[in-house]
């Protein structure tokens, strides 16, 4: 999808469909000398929200998609309705471009930058459609470009830059997450990541086996041993600030697919855990937005890709290894792979002396336990930082949900034989998850996020969300503009 502004009088504007309130489509029709249709088309219409209508003029706007309540003094959720609305009707109109003029409408404690990102983040989430691998594949949405009306052009700024970086990444991230997992292997996701490095203010590079070997990161290839796919450590350098800026980091769990190893998973929805490189493709997605939007800020993104497979080669219950951290680790459950691939990243995260680290990572089933599919959970060793994630989630539509990180937790890890555990037992699994993780932090701001509930969906809608993209994009934007 492309975005762009659009100025002047919206009933001078020539467009095949015009997205507007009632209110004021009344008032474009009266200038178009069409009120009698419009009147006509609307008379049973409810002006309430999730309520839509489109009417057909004639002349140089061919439609007015009318959206309900969107005249009315709206919450930031209300808004989102309106929004989503929109971007459900307008992706199923037989058109290529649209004008979306919904920017006087209020909306409490908001600005115009927030009815516009809102807009276009909801238009590329309905546009989205993944049918890469059907042969007959459904007719697509046919829109390719939405023109957003603002009141005060100059002071939106670069909105629509934002937006149509988002919608990249989105789509970025949206893709890797449902690409099958014969596909997407590590080398895969190494392969995607290198294609950011055409821009010049980008390195890609990536750590083989050998290399992780070299760094003694025995818990990262305790996972990766099993697969016949060789696990990669991709690292991906942008740098949009000044050298000596201090960067952001980004961590991903990039388990293409996750059997549970020798810890086998039952059958049932197993398929699903194709899934388990979304906070991989969750971190390539922000950095794909990040660059895109050529953001000031320096950001090193590191995904930690490996298959968890069962094999004569595979980690035993029992196994004892050593991380590059120098701790021990008795790994009870080989399906508690991400922590053991995710401790090795975030080991190698810290040597590029980051401001701040925020791993992403479908972790743990518990998580869903806790949360559902609403809020991704957050853990953080700093409350403030912790407070900025929720803020830019909840500012995106992309809620996020703070969770304790006390140490009562941390003795539900303790082994008899090594430093700690990988496991903890069967309560607050998400909890002792973000423990184990923590273990391997010292020194530096750091912010785990567990999107096991919210990065995809199961069942009938089975699909990337693309999430938590939106929040970390938002968050990201913040800080750049701090
Ligand atoms: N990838 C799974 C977590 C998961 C489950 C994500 C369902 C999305 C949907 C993870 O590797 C896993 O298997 N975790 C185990 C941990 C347990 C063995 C301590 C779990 O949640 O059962
Ligand atoms: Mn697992
Ligand atoms: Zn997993």
């Amino acid at each position: 999808m492309r975005y762009s502004l659009v100025e002047g009088n919206a009933a001078e504007i020539s467009t095949p469909c015009l997205v507007t309130t009632l209110k004021s489509a009344k008032s474009i029709a009266r200038q178009l000398g069409q009120s009698s249709i419009l009147s006509r088309a609307t008379e049973d219409f409810k002006d309430q929200l999730e309520q839509q209508i489109c009417v057909h003029l004639e002349g140089s706007i061919r439609r007015l998609l009318i959206i309900g309540g969107a005249g009315d003094n709206l919450s930031p959720d209300q808004f989102r309705k309106v929004a989503q609305t929109t971007a459900a009707a307008l992706t199923q109109l037989p058109i290529k471009q649209a004008v979306v003029s919904l920017d006087r409408t209020r909306v409490k404690g908001k600005q115009s930058d927030f009815k516009q990102m809102t807009l276009m983040r909801a238009i590329s989430q309905a546009a989205y459609s993944y049918a890469k691998h059907k042969s007959k594949p459904a007719a697509p949405c046919q829109l390719t470009s939405v023109k957003l009306d603002v009141v005060a052009k100059n002071t939106t700024g670069p909105v629509t830059r934002y937006g149509n970086a988002l919608d990249q990444g989105l789509q970025f991230a949206k893709d890797l997450g449902n690409e099958p997992p014969n596909v997407c292997d590590p080398n895969y996701l190494l392969r995607e990541s290198r294609k950011l490095a055409r821009n010049d203010k980008v390195k890609v590079s990536a750590l083989s086996e050998k290399k992780m070997a070299e760094l003694g990161m025995g818990a990262f290839l305790a996972v990766s041993q099993g697969s016949d796919k060789p696990g990669q450590m991709i690292v991906i350098q942008y740098q949009g600030g000044t050298k000596s800026d201090a960067p952001y980091a980004l961590v991903g769990k990039g388990i293409t697919f996750d059997t549970g190893g020798i810890s086998l998973k039952p059958p049932p929805g197993m398929d699903e855990m194709k899934y388990d490189m979304c906070g991989a493709a969750a971190v390539l997605g922000a950095t794909k937005a990040t660059i895109e939007a050529k953001l000031p800020i320096n950001l090193i993104t590191i995904v930690a890709a490996a298959e968890n497979m069962p094999s004569g080669g595979a980690t035993r219950p029992g196994d004892i290894v050593t991380s590059a951290a120098g701790k021990t680790i008795e790994i009870l459950n080989t399906d508690a792979e991400g922590r053991l691939v995710l401790c090795d990243a975030l080991t190698h995260a810290q040597t590029f002396k980051p401001r701040v680290i925020i791993d992403v990572a479908t972790l743990t089933g518990a998580c869903i336990v806790a949360l559902g599919s609403h809020a991704s959970a957050v853990y953080a060793n700093n409350d403030a930082l912790a407070d900025d994630l929720l803020s830019a989630g909840d500012h995106s539509g992309d809620k996020a949900w703070q969770m304790p990180l006390w140490d009562e937790y941390q003795s539900a890890l303790r082994s008899n034989f090594a430093d700690m555990a990988n496991v903890g037992g069967r309560e607050a699994g998400s909890v002792t998850a973000a423990c184990f993780l923590s273990r391997f932090v010292s020194g530096t701001d750091w912010a785990h996020m567990d999107v096991a509930g919210s990065a995809f969906q199961g069942g009938m809608r089975k699909g990337s969300t693309g999430r938590p993209v939106p929040l970390l994009f938002e968050y990201l934007l913040r800080q750049s503009n701090a």
